[in-house]
């Protein structure tokens, strides 16, 4: 389908959606008279920050035609599966929850069950659940959330299952409303898709090409919610540093970092992710210039040997990633690093899984997330020799935790005795007289406190540290 094609279906799909969302509306309205009470929804979000803040707009949408969000799976009008496609265990999660729902919607034949999100753009994963769970009422993806409204219509009133899926769109939907889930900070778009086609990595292909928001749209939003009291937002992007490449005016994310950091009440700018390859000394600059912008660098570095970079395509070596981080290190001294890492990778030998080893103990991280290969149809890895078997993998990713943890500990414990602005996000959920937040470098923080300090900025003194988090007592001021 071309671009003028999709432009043309989408225009006509929104009249649609807008008329519907009035329709659907009334006749909730008219439910919640005869009933007491509101139709209900309740999402289950896999995977990443991104499919969270879809989960945030699908919210937003149901809200918006008179639906009210429950806790409550069972006894929701409607569930929603906001799915993952990254590693085939996220797949695997969805697969069995779907099973289960399967026995509530038996003996609740009215409740709507809905699945979108990454897996649903796949054509053959759509067919495999058309198949095994038929009771599935509706499909969207991750580029028709805005059709929500259209396909409840058409299960309700036409009595039709609905399936909406756009493979790839050059298109952004501004201003869909929104359901936070915290008042205080929030998730913010700033590019869709990504182009780097690493090759163990299926998003591209299910997310479609890199497209950024215009700074104008990214501006207007961040000063609505900041007059709406948030104070911290995460910009979101598959490679954030490549924002703007394919705007008119291109715009560099170091550019848009100064504008973002000039809006009152907002008080911490963080973002995620950055790829090595686009991480420029204007970027580092801006970080390090911009009051706002947390000092913390999510900085995916995947593996370590030149050989496996080059196999997965990212498009850099260990010696410039290194070099990156001295450059970070220096010019923002207290900066902290997080990384992304892989292991078992096809072709990868022993000797290639030590220089990943090696690059952990030289860059000293301050957290990571580490993944066993997962292979994933589609991409250029799942079709390479050498695929590790499975013991070697887990074998490995048990001596990288050996390595990691203990840095990741003593990171942690060189914060022991200094005091932190926190931001209280939320009662632990452990004791309920405890509170969590994070400190600028993402360090997580449970300390004492009441409820009313949520949402406020607090002077927390570290007192113990553990790999995970850290506990603290407040300060007075
Ligand atoms: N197998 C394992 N990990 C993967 N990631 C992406 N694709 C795969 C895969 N096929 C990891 C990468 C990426 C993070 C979001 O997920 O480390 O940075
Ligand atoms: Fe996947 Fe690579 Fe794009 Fe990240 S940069 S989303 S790992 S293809």
């Amino acid at each position: 389908m071309n671009k003028n094609n999709t432009e043309a279906i989408n225009t006509e799909n929104t009249k649609l959606a807008s008329d519907r969302i009035i329709e659907l509306r009334n006749n909730n309205e008219q439910y919640f008279i005869m009933n007491g009470r509101r139709k209900t929804f309740h999402i289950l979000t896999y995977g990443c920050q991104m499919n969270e803040h879809d989960s945030e707009k699908i919210g937003g949408m149901l809200t918006s035609i008179g639906y009210e969000e429950t806790d409550d799976e069972k006894n929701a009008d409607l569930v929603i599966f906001n799915t993952c496609l990254i590693r085939e265990n996220a797949e695997l999660k969805v697969f069995g929850k779907l099973g289960e729902v399967k026995g509530l919607k038996r003996n609740k034949p009215d409740m709507m069950v809905a699945v979108c999100g990454c897996m649903m753009q796949k054509e053959e994963i759509r067919q495999k659940l058309l198949k095994k769970f038929s009771f599935v009422d509706i499909i969207f993806g991750t580029n028709t959330i805005q059709e929500l409204p259209r396909l409840i219509y058409n299960v309700e009133v036409n009595k039709k299952k609905s399936v909406d899926i756009i493979d790839n769109t050059e298109l952004i939907y501004e201003n869909m409303p929104k359901t936070r889930k915290f008042k205080y900070k929030a998730l913010v778009n700033i590019t869709y898709g990504c182009n780097n086609f690493c090759t163990y990595c299926v998003v591209p292909y299910v997310r479609g090409r890199e497209k950024s928001r215009l700074p104008g749209e990214i501006i207007n939003e961040i000063k609505m919610l900041a007059e709406d009291g948030c104070k911290e937002i995460t910009l979101l992007g598959q490679n954030v540093n490549s924002y703007g490449n394919n705007l008119d005016n291109k715009t560099t994310f170091a550019e848009l970092l100064y504008e973002l950091n000039k809006i009152d009440g907002i008080e911490r700018i963080r973002f995620m992710t950055s790829h090595p390859k686009d991480l420029t000394d204007d970027l580092i600059k801006a970080i390090k210039e911009c009051d706002k912008v947390c000092n913390h660098v999510h900085l995916p570095v995947q593996a370590g040997s030149n050989e496996i970079l080059k196999r997965m395509n990212r498009r850099y070596t260990k010696e410039h990633y290194l070099n990156l981080v001295e450059k970070l290190k220096k010019e923002i001294p207290d900066v902290a690093i997080t990384t992304d890492i892989i292991v078992g990778f096809p072709g990868e030998t022993e000797e290639d899984f030590q220089e990943t080893i090696d690059i952990i103990k030289k860059v000293q991280y301050d957290s990571a997330f580490t993944f066993l290969y997962s292979v994933r149809e589609g991409t250029k890895a799942a079709e390479m020799e050498d695929q590790i078997p499975d013991e070697i993998k887990h074998d490995r990713f048990d001596r990288l935790l050996d390595v990691l943890y203990p840095i990741v500990l003593e990171r942690n414990s060189r914060c022991i005795g200094r005091e932190y602005p926190v931001l209280v996000e939320s009662v632990s959920r452990t004791s309920e007289n405890y509170l969590t937040g994070r400190t600028e470098h993402f360090r997580l923080v449970h300390f004492k406190g009441s409820e009313e300090l949520i949402g406020k900025t607090v002077n927390v003194k570290i007192t113990n540290v553990k790999t995970f988090h850290m506990e603290g007592e407040i300060v007075e001021q």
